[in-house]
């Protein structure tokens, strides 16, 4: 994960209290999914009924992702939700990335502070509702990070994507056409 992005103002912005993140994932369709989280502590999969929601909680300082494993299908990490939490400077700092697996178009899909629940279009987030787009973390040099001083998280899943209209002409970076992903 990068921690280079969105610096702009980031002087400005107070150092987040440090405590535990609530991370609340909205499962968008029928599926049951499980979550599996890998990082700086261990965290107990998270299995979500279809059309529901479940909150995790992250300890203070926790690094690490976690992916979405659809009931029925083979548990193969898939875009992934990154965050290191209270890190520089106190901020946290977040991404969806498709390094790993970008074929992974069931899972994850966007990661937003709980602030911009319901505000639309968001100002802050990252990822897609259709893959891909403009707002993941492709490569390890993509600049897709972005910063937070919320405590709190939220991680859409699944769901119909059709009508999303920031993904109407979804803007990659030049590698995709050159078959480099
Ligand atoms: C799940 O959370 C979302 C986002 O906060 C909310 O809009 C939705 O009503 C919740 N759904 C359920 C079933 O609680």
């Amino acid at each position: 994960m990068q921690f280079t992005t969105k610096l702009a103002g980031l002087a400005a912005v107070a150092a987040a209290a440090v405590s535990a993140h609530n991370v609340k994932f909205v499962n968008q369709d029928g599926t049951t999914r499980s979550i599996i989280f890998t990082g700086t502590s261990a965290i107990s999969t998270l299995t979500i009924s279809g059309n529901s929601n479940a909150s995790v909680t992250l300890p203070s300082g926790w690094q690490g992702n976690w992916y979405s494993v659809s009931e029925g299908a083979e548990d193969v990490p898939g875009m992934l939700g990154e965050v290191a939490l209270d890190a520089w400077d106190g901020i946290s700092y977040f991404d969806v990335s498709a390094i790993v697996n970008p074929n992974d178009k069931d899972g994850v899909k966007l990661l937003y502070p709980a602030s911009q629940d319901g505000v639309n279009p968001k100002t802050c987030y990252s990822g897609c509702e259709v893959f891909p787009c403009n707002t993941a973390y492709y490569a390890p040099d993509d600049v897709q990070t972005v910063s937070t001083s919320d405590t709190d998280f939220i991680c859409t899943l699944g769901g119909s994507t059709a009508t999303s209209k920031r993904d109407e002409t979804p803007l990659v970076e030049r590698k995709f056409v050159l078959g480099e992903f």
